[in-house]
């Protein structure tokens, strides 16, 4: 059935075959750069909470990160009055990015633009010009900061929203509020550091493999060795019908069993929590939060263009971990998700053969676990992406038929 795109929302309206089928995905989404333009402003800055951080990550005044909501590059940082802000990284004058490189600490002298020296405070207000005389009578510094996103944090983690409809986060959230108490507990966590790597796929398809429980044993080694399987048959995607969040829940061989068969342990090793039990979430469309093994991490996905999706992998501690605890997590995160760890890297190889192909047309066709129509799925099915992929035509204006997943 093919669909077209509203033309009465801002942005070009791209014509789109969608087959009637919940379980059929047309690999056109994968490759269009109209599309990706689209849904740069139809998905990321529409009516979703994207993740862009953990307080963790900025705990002292004025510490800030950058990264993109979407297309929009974003400064997040903690004002001189402890409060956590999204800004803009886009100069209230001509446009410039403000702030380069990926982290710092702006509290003295502010953010000051290189192309005409203007300076903005660390709340994003704009505290001076250079050269200020012979400007219009009217202009009025006040007029000048950069744009703010609506920010909201649970447990720590930061959501913004460019969206004025965006429900409140914990409305937003819903039922995966309980997996992200399992993961962060109080919330209070160290950061220990981050990857950026660049996949060349497309964000959807980063994100799909998320959901995607079929491949998880298939395609990784690593899985097969520690039995990484169903816990309580549980795959869950709570709330199906409102967003398109992911709540994966799996269990891996306890440790007792797996010492005698292991040469080193560390790298499956489950030290600070009493059970093999691990999740997976996707906060819609573009938050990863993991508990796998002793690794705790938050993934940003960040779209560059339609073949090309910046994945940054954050890590974590908790707040009072002893220091053996954090050196062992900092060994074991990056050696199995990081980007060049002993999962991820499988990802990224499966993931770019698909973008590949995905110029070849056709459907991409999604089957194990879709005779249930309706959450809780196992571990090994691929149902789940059912999910994300509703909630993303609906943002985009692909109609969806009511009553399904
Ligand atoms: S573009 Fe930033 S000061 Fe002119
Ligand atoms: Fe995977």
């Amino acid at each position: 059935m093919a669909s077209v795109l509203p033309r009465t929302v801002q942005g070009p309206p791209v014509p789109l075959r969608w087959p009637p089928e919940d379980n059929r995905i047309p690999r056109e989404i994968f490759t269009d750069p109209d599309l990706f333009r689209w849904e740069m402003d139809a998905v990321f800055t529409g009516p979703v909470w994207v993740l862009v951080g953990h307080e963790a990550e900025i705990p002292q005044p004025g510490d800030y990160k950058t990264l993109s909501v979407g297309a929009v590059p974003v400064i997040v940082v903690r004002g001189a009055d402890g409060q956590v802000r999204v800004l803009v990284n886009a100069c209230a004058h001509r446009g410039a990015r403000v702030v380069e490189g990926p982290r710092g600490n702006v509290l003295k002298g502010g953010f000051r633009c290189i192309y005409h020296m203007w300076t903005y405070a660390p709340d994003g207000s704009l505290l001076g010009v250079s050269l200020p005389d012979d400007f219009p009578v009217e202009f009025r510094k006040e007029d000048y900061g950069l744009p703010r996103a609506r920010v909201a944090l649970y447990k720590g983690l930061i959501f913004a929203s460019f969206h004025e409809q965006t429900p409140p986060l914990e409305e937003y959230l819903a039922e995966l509020t309980q997996g992200m108490d399992r993961v962060l507990g109080d919330g209070r966590l160290r950061y220990l550091g981050s990857i950026k790597v660049i996949f060349r796929t497309n964000w959807k398809l980063y994100v799909e493999n998320i959901y995607d429980g079929y491949h998880v044993t298939a395609l990784h080694t690593g899985f097969q060795v520690v039995r990484l399987r169903s816990h309580g048959g549980q795959r869950l995607v709570p709330n199906y019908e409102r967003n398109g969040h992911l709540w994966g829940q799996s269990r891996s061989t306890r440790r007792e069993e797996l010492q005698p068969v292991l040469r080193d342990m560390s790298l499956f090793d489950v030290r600070t929590k009493p059970t093999t039990d691990h999740n997976m979430m996707v906060v819609f469309p573009s938050g990863v939060v993991t508990d796998y093994f002793d690794t705790i991490q938050l993934r940003y996905v960040l779209p560059l263009a339609v073949d090309q999706t910046l994945i940054e992998f954050t890590f974590f501690a908790r707040a009072d971990d002893p220091e053996d605890v954090v050196r062992h997590r900092v060994r074991q995160g990056p050696a199995v998700l990081g980007p060049a760890g002993a999962i991820t890297l499988e990802d990224a190889a499966a993931l770019e053969r698909v973008q590949q192909s995905s110029v070849a047309r056709g459907d991409n066709v999604i089957l194990k676990g879709t005779p249930k129509r309706f959450p809780p799925y196992r571990h090994v099915d691929e149902a789940p992406i059912r999910h994300f992929y509703q909630a993303y035509r609906r943002l985009i204006g692909v109609p969806v038929e009511e009553g399904t997943p």
